[in-house]
C-alpha cells in the first residue's frame, strides 16, 4: 500500500532523541500528492509535536485545507496500530473532514481504519461555535 510506504518513509526525519520512538505520517491529497510529517521532540518535553500534527500543519502551511485531504496514514513500531494522542485527535477533528479516513498501522502490518469523528466522540470545532 503506497500510503503505508510513504508514512514509513516519513519516520526517516523524526527528531525523537528523548523517546527514541519515531513516528511517521503521510497525508494523501486528492490531487495524488503526499505530505509527510514526523514527530519532532524538544528538551522542554511538552513542546514536542506528533507526526500527524506535523503533517497536517505542513499541509495547511502549504495552503491545503480539509477538502483537499483524502486520508492520513500513521505508523510506528508499536505493539498495536499506533494510537493518536488526545491533542492529535482534536487537531485532526478540526483540520480534516470528520469522515475522512485515518489509517493506523505498525511494522507488523496490523491496520486499523477510523476517522476523526470516531476518534473524538462529541468533538468540538469551529462549526460548533455560535
Ligand atoms: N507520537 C506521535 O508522533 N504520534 C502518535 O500517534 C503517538 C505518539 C509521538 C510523540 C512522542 O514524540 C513519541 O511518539 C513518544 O510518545
Amino acid at each position: 500500500m503506497e500510503n503505508i510506504k510513504k508514512a514509513k518513509e516519513a519516520i526517516a526525519n523524526t527528531y525523537s532523541p528523548y523517546s527514541k520512538f519515531g513516528v511517521g505520517a503521510a497525508i494523501k491529497l486528492k490531487n495524488g500528492e503526499y505530505i509527510l510529517g514526523a514527530n519532532i521532540e524538544n528538551s522542554s518535553y511538552p513542546l514536542g509535536n506528533c507526526a500527524e500534527r506535523s503533517a497536517l500543519f505542513s499541509a495547511y502551511s502549504q495552503g491545503y485545507r480539509k477538502d483537499d485531504i483524502e486520508n492520513i496514514t500513521i505508523i510506528a513500531n508499536s505493539k498495536d496500530p499506533i494510537s493518536p494522542c488526545g491533542a492529535c485527535r482534536q487537531v485532526m477533528y478540526e483540520l480534516m473532514n470528520h469522515d475522512s479516513k485515518i489509517i493506523l498501522t505498525n511494522f507488523e502490518g496490523e491496520i486499523k481504519e477510523t476517522n476523526p469523528k470516531e476518534l473524538l466522540p462529541y468533538g468540538f470545532d469551529l462549526d460548533d461555535q455560535k
